[in-house]
This record gives C-alpha cells, structure tokens and sequence, in this order.
C-alpha cells in the first residue's frame, strides 16, 4: 500500500510538472488561462468565494428554488470531490443551499466554515452569525447539520451505479466538481445520464489513467488527452451543448458546464457520451472518423447480399454511410446507450424524409438499443434462421451478418471473439463469406489479411477474414 501511494504520488507529480510546462508554454504565446502563472489554484484562498459567487449568477435558479417555494423540492448541488467542505459551508450558511459532499475523506464541514470562510465574510455577517451562536453555541452545527450531507466515497465506474449515489444524484439540482481531478469526466457523464445541468472546473489531467481519451483537432484528425486544454476540448465535444467559462481567480480556472437547457442544439454529430454501465462496457463512446469509415466500407468489398453489423454503433453513423453507399445492403446497429440508438435513430428518420428514393429505408437498417454480449448465450442453441427472408429488425449477428465492423477496446474486443467464431462457422457451413474491420484496434490472436491506414487521423484498420 505505501508503495503503492509513493508510486501514485511520484506518477501525479510527473503529471502535474507536464501540465505546469504545457500552461507555461501556451502563457508564451498568449494563449493562457487567466492569472499571472500555471499552478493549480490551490494557493488562491480566495477561489471557493468567486466560484460560490459565479455559479449564483449562472444558476439564478439556485437562489429562486432555495428561497422557499414550499413545492418544488429543496434545492441541493451534489459537490464532488468536495475536499475540506469549504463550497458546502459557503453555500450552506451564506445561501441557505442543502449540499451533498461526495469524498472519500469526511469533511468538518461545521469547522470548515467556523475556521476558514466565517472569518472572511463582511464584518455584518459575522457579528450576526457569533450573535446567535452566543445563544446557541450549536447554532453552525445544527445548520449546518440540516442542510448538508457527505456520501464517503469517491465518484467513478466502480460507485457510480450505487444506490446512494444515483440516488444523491436524482434529488440533485446541480452536479459541481471543483478540481475533482480524476471524478472530472465522471461527474459529466453522471450529469448527462441522469440529464441534470453540471459544471466542473478540470484540473489536473492524468493522461496514463485515462490513455482512451482522443480529442478531435480542427484537421478532423484526432490526438490522445494530454494536457490541460486538451481535456477542456475534450470535454467540450462531449455535447453541443457544452460550453465554457472563465472564472474570476488565478490558476486553473477554466469551467465547462452545461445549464440544463432542454432546447437541445445537439444535432446528432456530437452525441452525449454512454452512461457507465459496468462490466459489459466493451469501449467508452467515440465516433469514427468520416474518411475511416469510407475506408473500412472500402476494405470490407460490401456487395448488395450483405448483411453489416456495427458493434457497438453509436449513432449508427457508419452504416447509414454504407446503407447510403451500396444499394440492397442489410445495415444492422445495436448500442449500450439509448442516448445515442435515440440520435442515430432520429439522424435515419431526418435522411430519410429529406432524400426520398435514397437507399436508407426501413428494410436497409436497423440500428437498436441492446448489449452485444446478449448473444453470446445463443452460442451453444441451434442457429434459428428461417428459410424466408428474415426482416431486418429480427436479423442477428450470429445467424445474418456477413460482414462486422467494429471500433471497440482490445479488452472489448476480446469479449466478443468467441461471437465472431461462431458467425464465422455458421457462417461458413453455409457457404457464405464472413469478414471483420476492426478500427484503431487489432483482435487479439488473429492475424488481419490487410492494415490501413486511415489517411485523415493516421488511425490503422484491420481487416479479417474470418476463416474456421
Ligand atoms: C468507440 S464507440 C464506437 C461507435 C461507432 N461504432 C462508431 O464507430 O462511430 C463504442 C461504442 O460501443 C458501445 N458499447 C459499449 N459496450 C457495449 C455493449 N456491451 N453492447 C453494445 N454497445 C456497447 C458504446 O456505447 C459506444 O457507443
């Protein structure tokens, strides 16, 4: 364990000088975050005091809700990565908030404010504030004690399905993380899930314990997260919606946020990230890149009788691409994520009504909300395909596809070999061809018959041909 802790401290401040250099080079050309240097902010003890003040302004609807109607439920703000308490003191006692801290170390809330924020309030406040702690010296306590709460535990893949935390999270009003280091992303995808408005101010970025995250550059091409403005992007293009704001202190003090509008202007090319769901996630959501997708229709000879899976679709973006490209072709999406089923689906229905006599119609794909690993249970019963034409809602990967494309995980990857064997077998018995394309990643123990690179993001695909 102590090796494990000077390993974990040696690795973040690695990560941190890498971030101090990365924000010193961009104060060089002017392209800096606000404040004379590249630290952190810890230092700024004025930092919890403008980010209570900026987020009362930019959620007016803090102040409304908590200033009594009786009907609506109370307000709270789920804090994450709340530290010592100082944003659940502020507002808590200055803005009569009710605050829900998630950290793995308990806060003193109560002292946090007697000792830290009481002291730096106007003078008024505080004589008002030790006034009625001389008739009750319980009085910080006792309100602090009704209006704030403190779930002893971190925010990641591992909790986030917890009962306390989802239900912390659905009686939240507002999801915040002030320099929530590794909780940043979480807290966003948690928000978005649960579609309640958030905003987190990302410090550091730790690009060895998160090496999946690709950012897009303006080029099309994409790049892994390394520094801090990359992560801020990163985050960014998580959803239209999306936007970013710079706060009133030194240091890191940039903070992406979304209000909750419902008026989404979310058009189906940035769609919200998958919630984390556990064990059979196969690959966080990141769509492929335009010109890989051309390519891998390229490489996989798609012909009129084929029947393309997508593996984890997303949107659905790269078979509508092939459905659009090769009249009579069967395109067949499941995805985890509703969210995303819901925007390839209304993306289909859009194209659909807009270019009448194109070949995407309800017989030509099929993109469905479901787990890719369901399948692998059928592995073992015998094939149920009927000797008619299967219509395509009912068309699955073991018994229909002839053609597969996937961008997942490697460890993804390996979940649904023992599926692609078994498509390939059936799909052998019956004479028929079965090949794989496999995007950013190699299937671990196959050897690909050839390897692209997708000239755009230099991004490789591999393709298989399935032979048993
Ligand atoms: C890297 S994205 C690729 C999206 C799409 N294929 C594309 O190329 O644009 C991986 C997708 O796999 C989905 N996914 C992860 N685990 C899954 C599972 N067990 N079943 C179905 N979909 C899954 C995620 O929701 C995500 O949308």
């Amino acid at each position: 364990m102590k090796q494990f802790k000077k390993e974990e401290g040696r690795r973040r401040a690695k990560e941190i000088a890498m971030e101090r250099k990365e924000q010193a080079r961009l104060h060089e050309q002017g392209l800096g975050e606000v404040g004379r240097s590249g630290r952190h902010g810890a230092r700024n003890q004025d930092r919890h005091k403008q980010f209570v003040r900026w987020l009362i302004q930019t959620f007016p609807q803090l102040q409304t809700e908590s200033a009594g109607n009786t009907k609506s439920l109370p307000i709270q703000v789920l804090d994450v990565a709340g530290g010592k308490g100082e944003l659940a003191a502020r507002l808590s006692m200055c803005h009569a908030i009710n605050v829900v801290v998630v950290d793995p170390r308990p806060a003193d809330v109560a002292n946090c404010f007697e000792t830290v924020v009481l002291p730096r309030l106007p003078k008024k406040w505080q004589q008002r504030i030790r006034q009625q702690s001389d008739e009750d010296a319980n009085f910080v306590s006792k309100k602090i004690n009704s209006r704030v709460s403190q779930l002893v535990t971190t925010l990641d893949d591992r909790t986030i399905n917890s009962a306390a935390i989802q239900d912390a999270i659905r009686s939240s009003s507002l999801l915040i993380g002030m320099h929530a280091d590794s909780a940043t992303e979480a807290i966003v995808d948690a928000a978005l899930a649960a579609d309640k408005p958030f905003v987190v101010v990302p410090c550091c970025v730790f690009p060895r314990l998160f090496p999946q995250r690709n950012v897009e550059r303006e080029d099309g091409s994409h790049i892994p997260v390394r520094t801090h403005q990359q992560f801020v992007e990163y985050l960014l293009q998580k959803d239209s919606r999306f936007v970013k704001d710079l706060l009133p202190f030194e240091g890191r003090n940039v903070a992406v946020l979304w209000k909750g509008e419902k008026s989404a202007s979310n058009n189906g090319t940035r769609p919200l990230t998958c919630p984390r769901d556990g064990t059979n996630r196969l690959a966080p959501y990141n769509p492929t890149h335009t010109s890989a997708i051309s390519m891998a229709i390229d490489m996989l000879h798609l012909q009129s009788n084929d029947v393309l899976f997508d593996l984890g679709c997303g949107d659905g973006r790269m078979l509508i691409k092939a459905a659009q490209r090769v009249e009579g072709i069967r395109c067949v999406g499941i995805d985890i994520d509703s969210t995303l089923i819901k925007c390839g689906q209304d993306s289909i229905a859009k194209l659909q009504e807009t270019s009448p006599g194109s070949y995407l119609d309800r017989s030509s794909i099929d993109i469905r909300c479901g787990d890719v690993l369901e399948e692998i249970e059928a592995i073992g019963h015998a094939p149920t395909r009927s000797t008619g034409e299967t219509p395509i809602q009912k068309m699955t990967l073991l018994d229909e596809a002839t053609a597969v494309f996937v961008y997942l995980l490697p460890t993804g990857l390996e979940k649904i070999k023992p599926l692609l064997d078994e498509a390939a077998t059936r799909r052998q018995k019956c004479g028929e061809p079965f090949r794989v394309v496999s995007y950013m990643f190699k299937i671990p123990g196959i050897i690909a018959k050839e390897t692209s690179l997708e000239t755009k993001a230099k991004c490789p695909l591999y393709l298989y041909h399935w032979e048993r």
